[in-house]
């Protein structure tokens, strides 16, 4: 009798509630570095593919005051504005404040997601162009993951070309594994026009790990490689946008080059031919 009456009082005790909560819907771990998830949509929450918005979980109580305060991140949004739910693909940095608990998140669990997107990755940033560059790194790949399923990309370009380099060939499978599903995505094939994934170039490569090609992507373009293989001129602003996420060396690096082709950095103020946002990492 006891017990039953325990058991009758602890569910009148309402759970406390993160501020800002959203429950998380699936988890995939792609590596031992990588996973991405799904957590439920804030009704209210539009935004742009290609924005970030900040996610995280509450902090450890502070040792003296036993205070918590929330443990934020900006991350970029990985699926779609039409999305029904939010995607997220992240790396796990074992001794990263937030990565090192985001990573064994389950579903039916609460992160704490601030609904204010914000981000430079929007084709409102960049003129009208005929082809259009997506350059990442690592988890860079996550605004390109949102633009690649987002109508307005194939209705503004003749040509997209994605490329992705990461050290290992099995940090490429959450990208690979989505432009696929792009073939097979009827609600996107019907509401685009059937077929529209044959815009897509791919172009993967690894640096530490043998695949069909290896190098930086910086290196391949100033060798031409890159061209060739994509049977594509080097970039021009006359014809060619970009966008680029990747860590801090790479996003100087190539940002460099490709005011070395003429393009200039554009903004959602000032659209031009090229934007850049670096991969947040823990
Ligand atoms: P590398 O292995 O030669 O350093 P990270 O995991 O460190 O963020 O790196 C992701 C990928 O980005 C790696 O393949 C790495 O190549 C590559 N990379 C790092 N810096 C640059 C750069 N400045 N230009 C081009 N690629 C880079």
């Amino acid at each position: 009798m006891t017990e039953l009456t325990n058991v009758t009082e602890a569910k009148a005790i309402k759970v406390p509630t993160l501020p800002d909560a959203q429950t998380v819907t699936s988890v995939t771990h792609w590596t031992d570095r990588l996973f991405s998830f799904r957590v439920t949509r804030p009704a209210s929450l539009r935004f742009r593919s290609g924005e970030f918005v900040m996610i995280g979980l509450m902090g450890e109580p502070h040792p003296e005051t036993g205070k918590v305060k929330p443990l934020l991140r900006a991350y970029s949004i990985a699926s779609p504005s039409w999305d029904e739910e939010l995607e997220f693909y992240s790396i796990k940095v074992q001794d990263g404040p937030l990565t090192s608990r985001l990573q064994h998140i389950q579903p039916g669990d609460e992160i704490i997601l601030r609904p204010k997107p914000v981000g430079t990755l929007v084709h409102d940033a960049l003129l009208p162009g005929k082809r259009l560059w997506f350059f990442a790194t690592g988890t860079g790949f996550a605004p390109f993951a949102s633009l690649l399923r987002e109508p307005q990309t194939y209705e503004d370009y003749d040509e997209i070309v994605i490329t992705h380099t990461c050290r290992e060939a099995g940090e490429l499978t959450y990208g690979r594994d989505l432009i696929e599903s792009l073939k097979q995505d009827e609600l996107l094939n019907e509401l685009i026009g059937e077929g529209f994934w044959k815009k897509i170039k791919y172009y993967p490569t690894t640096t530490r790990e043998e695949s069909a090609k290896m190098g930086r992507i910086t290196d391949l373009m100033r060798s031409g490689e890159a061209f060739a293989d994509l049977g594509v001129a080097p970039l021009s602003p006359e014809t060619d946008r970009a966008m680029i996420c990747g860590n801090l060396a790479f996003n100087l690096e190539l940002k460099e080059m490709l005011e070395g082709y003429g393009l200039v950095e554009g903004a959602n103020s000032n659209p031009q031919h090229y934007v850049v946002e670096k991969a947040f990492l823990d």
